[in-house]
């Protein structure tokens, strides 16, 4: 129980992929959870599921990108359990896109959500924060802001935030709050749903590309951000950790093209 006296806020939270499984996460080890959401059904469902298994979670209805709402976000927090202490900017949205044929008002809503959504949450939470001398904020970034997977706005959007988290790592590590970033690979949450009804075997294409030869599971995602909002990481900040299954780490592929005569013994090949 790692959390217990701590105050998280989760945003995109009522999601049933990472944001859902890394509140209940959080609430599992005793954290009281803010599930902030822009669908309010989706968070009371995450909230109403965290409190059936004994735990407490707060519903709140909020549109990251707007100011306004995100500070009354959280006003209602502070006064519902007395302060934040962590922080997870996980809500996103993602336009598919292809540079010249990009709606101008779908990529700067990706930027938005994403970019600003994340800057304007930690603004929200950090005076707080500072005041308690402690915080710790977890952004989610992907593997398409280190490399080319399409979704120039979405990836763009998440290496900012990735820049973003550093200049609050530096600037207020002095006041005891951190700020480190989780980079996912591929997990089989809604997002992949619409590719998955249209082309079946898009996951088992995709687990081909990385060097364990599988793509993620959510727990696995919860555990790095626990990991990383936890006294265990004190004295980590400023970082960014994949968790990726080596996505990141390089192409056993073609590492075979290049060295086609120097293949690895029967038995270690990539799957
Ligand atoms: N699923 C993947 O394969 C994958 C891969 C790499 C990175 N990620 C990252 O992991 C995170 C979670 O992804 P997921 O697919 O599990 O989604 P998720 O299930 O966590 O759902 C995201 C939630 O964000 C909410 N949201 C969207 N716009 C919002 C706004 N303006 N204000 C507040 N909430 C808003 C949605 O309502 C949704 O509930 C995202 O940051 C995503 O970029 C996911």
């Amino acid at each position: 129980m790692r959390f217990v006296d701590r105050v998280a806020i989760v945003t995109g939270g009522g999601g049933h992929g990472l944001g859902g499984a890394i509140a209940r996460s959080l609430a599992g080890e005793g954290a009281r959870v803010a599930v902030a959401d822009r669908d309010r059904d989706m968070a009371e469902s995450v909230a109403a599921a965290i409190t059936a298994a004994g735990g407490e979670a707060l519903a709140v209805a909020v549109d990251v990108r707007r100011p306004d709402q995100v500070e009354a976000m959280a006003e209602t927090v502070f006064e519902a359990f007395g302060g934040a202490d962590i922080l997870v900017n996980n809500a996103f949205t993602s336009c598919p896109d292809s540079i010249l044929d990009a709606d101008l008002d779908d990529w700067m809503r990706d930027v938005d959500v994403i970019l600003k959504g994340a800057f304007l949450c930690a603004r929200a939470v950090l005076p707080a924060m500072r005041e308690r001398r402690r915080g710790a904020i977890v952004n989610v970034s992907t593997v398409n802001a280190h490399t080319y997977v399409g979704a120039s706005a979405y990836s763009a959007a998440k290496a900012g935030v990735e820049s973003l988290s550093r200049s609050i790592a530096v600037e207020y590590a002095r006041h005891g709050i951190r700020s480190n970033v989780v980079v996912p690979g591929t997990f089989a949450t809604e997002a992949w749903e619409l590719r998955r009804q249209r082309h079946p075997d898009i996951l088992d294409r995709l687990a081909h590309w990385y060097p364990t030869g599988r793509i993620g599971r959510v727990e696995e995602i919860a555990a790095a951000v626990l990991f990383l909002a936890s006294d265990e990481a004190g004295w980590i900040t400023g970082a960014t950790l994949p968790v990726d299954g080596g996505l990141l780490a390089g192409n056993p592929w073609f590492a075979r093209d290049a060295h086609p005569d120097d293949q690895p013994a029967s038995g270690e090949e990539a799957q």
